[in-house]
């Protein structure tokens, strides 16, 4: 039996870190862990040119403690508006790394994403051009199409034919929760990839709807059925390089999930390296889990992974707090329903 592992140090390829009071309690707990994070827009208003981008990073920065490493990648929020020559020059300058394309309405502050997809070809094809990611969430929002078919029908109607006549764009499918989502990745060779969260390898709809409703398992897209949850990890733990660590980790203050109408969103940051553990020990692939958490991200942005290490110890269950404190309440922490006898050393 293994009981240490020691591993790149993983990055986190999707996190929320939000603003102010709620930005200075959330990026220590990723920074402790994590060496770098694809930093999601949706800040209200949204980060949506170069400049919004370059003041959000220092803002991140500051709110990075002395002694802790972290390199947050920026994003920019894909409008109807969004200039092609502002996200070159973003993208050239080094301040964005990718942007990310919602589509209106989509999820928590999308308000500004886009309606119509013909609006933002331009500012695609620059990006194909000049080699920046495109992430996505992938799911439409027509009223009359079921919240779990979501997914799987932005696939069909949007991204498949985006993709396809966009072809040298590269993609990031975020948080994929769907089987269908899986199986549309691996039909593709090249320039495809997706994250897969933490909690959504852990919990399925029943989780979240059995015996009451638990409000901090609410996220979207919403976790699926349990034959998704397995796709899922299969994919996550089979080593497959398009697949790789977005933690999606997304804190909201517990007055605004626990409410007649709560927010989406998961918070993990703080102990998403020890569920990943269990899952991956749990499929006997404990040897992937580098390839998920700290290889595979890099290699699809075309960065190199880090250099330093980090160790993973299995002994008597780790003690992280319920919640988290911060200056606008506190944040619950995603409880994985286990006990987590992984922990970082
Ligand atoms: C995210 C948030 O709160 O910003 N919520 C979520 O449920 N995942 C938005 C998102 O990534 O969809
Ligand atoms: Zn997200």
């Amino acid at each position: 039996m293994t009981n240490t592992l020691t591993i790149r140090r993983p990055d986190d390829w999707h996190v929320h870190l939000r603003d102010g009071a709620v930005l200075k309690a959330v990026t220590p707990e990723t920074a402790r862990h994590f060496a770098r994070a694809i930093v999601m827009p949706n800040l209200v208003p949204p980060v949506v040119t170069g400049d919004d981008a370059a003041a959000y990073r220092d803002r991140i920065m500051a709110a990075v403690p002395e002694g802790m490493s972290f390199e947050p990648l920026m994003t920019l929020y894909l409008t109807e508006d969004t200039d092609p020559k502002d996200v070159r020059a973003a993208h050239s300058a080094g301040i964005v790394t990718a942007a990310k394309l919602y589509p209106a309405g989509a999820t928590t502050n999308s308000a500004s994403g886009v309606r119509d997809f013909e609006k933002i070809r331009p500012v695609l094809e620059t990006m194909a051009e000049i080699g920046m990611p495109m992430c996505v969430h992938g799911e439409v929002t027509d009223a009359e199409i079921d919240i779990f078919d979501r997914e799987a029908v932005f696939i069909d109607r949007v991204l498949d034919p985006l993709r396809t006549s966009i072809p040298q764009l590269r993609v990031i499918m975020e948080h994929v929760t769907t089987k269908d989502a899986v199986d549309y990745v691996r039909s593709n060779e090249e320039r495809l990839g997706a994250t897969i969260t933490t909690h959504h390898l852990i919990i399925n709809r029943n989780h979240m709807l059995v015996g009451g409703i638990r409000p901090h398992y609410y996220c979207l897209p919403v976790a699926k059925r349990e034959t998704h949850r397995l796709a899922l990890v299969e994919a996550a733990t089979s080593g497959d390089a398009r697949f790789f660590l977005g933690t999606d980790s997304a804190p909201h203050v517990d007055a605004a999930k626990e409410t007649g109408c709560g927010c989406a969103g998961v918070f993990s940051a703080t102990n998403t390296m020890s569920c990943l553990a269990y899952v991956f020990e749990k499929e006997g692939a404990l040897d992937k889990l580098e390839a998920f958490a700290s290889l595979n991200g890099p290699a699809f942005y075309g960065l190199p992974a880090n250099e330093e290490t980090i160790t993973i110890e299995k002994g008597p269950a780790a003690a992280y707090p319920d919640k988290i404190a911060s200056g606008s309440g506190p944040i619950t922490l995603f409880d994985p329903g286990v006990e987590l006898e992984w922990r970082v050393v």
